[in-house]
């Protein structure tokens, strides 16, 4: 087992006592610590990226227990194993990764991570190398993470993990903000990368576009609670999804158009419009 939540629940307190924010309400979910690639859902202020933050300890459960391999969260600080043992096996790239960079060169930026983790210097030089020609930045290695677009400052971020192969790699809306085609690339890799080493990705994105594609299985959040956990197709093919307030994919609106308009009987285990395209060309043919 990879991260298992136990009757986990959140809550942020406000200035007053009374202003308290349940973020999580008494959650339980596992994840595998390798071969899944889960997207969690859900509208604006549902738990999302406190529910992440909780995969590497960035924050601590109010109540229940987080258990990411063999280390188990409590509530109480001081009870706790040493964080630094458990973000060196879940890499979190977070909602804006380009505010994190600090570093004189892209190159220097990206081994920070793996250093302070203990790689050699020379190891991880050669790492980042090889993590910055996966993400299609090997030309800017020499630059300052300062003079890059903020795409390509994100790609150095994300590089900065990939670096130190976490087997368990978080990713708080990875796409936003970026252009289509940057979005897709990026896409891409993570999933290039999940399917060649068989890495765990857990991703939020508001994009049901890429959550449809590229998800082995899907987790809905609304208002703090947990209310979906399970296969792509059954949520898109239930009214679970619109109760949720989350809209179907492309592809699955112009298959439903298909078959209504059209007399198709096109099913919904198709995940993007290249696949679907090939398919209404087989039955012509
Ligand atoms: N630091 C904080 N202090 C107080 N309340 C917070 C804090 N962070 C989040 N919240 C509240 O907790 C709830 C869940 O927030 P969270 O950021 O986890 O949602 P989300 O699903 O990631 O939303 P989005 O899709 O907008 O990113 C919201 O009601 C939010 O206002
Ligand atoms: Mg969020």
């Amino acid at each position: 087992m990879g991260i298992s939540f136990k009757e986990v629940s959140h809550y942020y307190r406000g200035l007053k006592k009374k202003d308290i924010t349940i973020a999580l309400d008494k959650i339980n979910l596992d994840i595998e610590g390798k071969g899944e690639f889960v997207s969690i859902v859900g509208k604006t202020g549902s738990g999302k990226s406190t529910m992440l933050e909780h995969m590497n300890g960035l924050t601590l459960p109010s109540e229940g227990t987080v258990q990411i391999f063999d280390y188990v969260i409590t509530p109480k600080k001081k009870k706790n194993p040493k964080m630094k043992d458990i973000r060196k096996r879940v890499g979190y790239v977070f909602q804006f990764p380009e505010y994190q960079l600090f570093e004189e060169t892209v190159l220097k930026d990206i081994m920070f991570a793996p250093m302070n983790f203990g790689m050699k210097e020379a190891e991880a030089k050669k790492k980042a190398i090889e993590v910055a020609k996966l993400l299609g930045i090997q030309s800017l290695l020499n630059k300052s993470p300062f003079n890059l677009s903020g795409g390509q400052m994100r790609k150095c971020a994300i590089a900065g993990i990939l670096a130190y192969e976490p087997d368990i790699l978080l990713l708080d809306e990875p796409t936003r903000g970026l252009d289509p085609k940057a979005a897709a690339d990026i896409m891409r890799i993570f999933y290039d990368l999940h399917k060649k080493t068989g890495i765990t990705i857990v991703l939020i994105s508001h994009d049901m576009n890429i959550v449809y594609e590229y998800s082995t299985r899907i987790v809905v959040l609304n208002d703090s609670h947990l209310t979906y956990d399970g296969d792509k197709v059954e949520l898109f093919k239930s009214g679970i999804y619109k109760d949720n307030h989350l809209t179907k994919p492309d592809v699955l609106k112009l298959i439903d158009y298909l078959n209504e308009k059209m007399g198709y009987n096109i099913d919904y285990n198709t995940f993007n419009l290249q696949e679907l395209m090939e398919k209404v060309v087989k039955l012509h043919e």
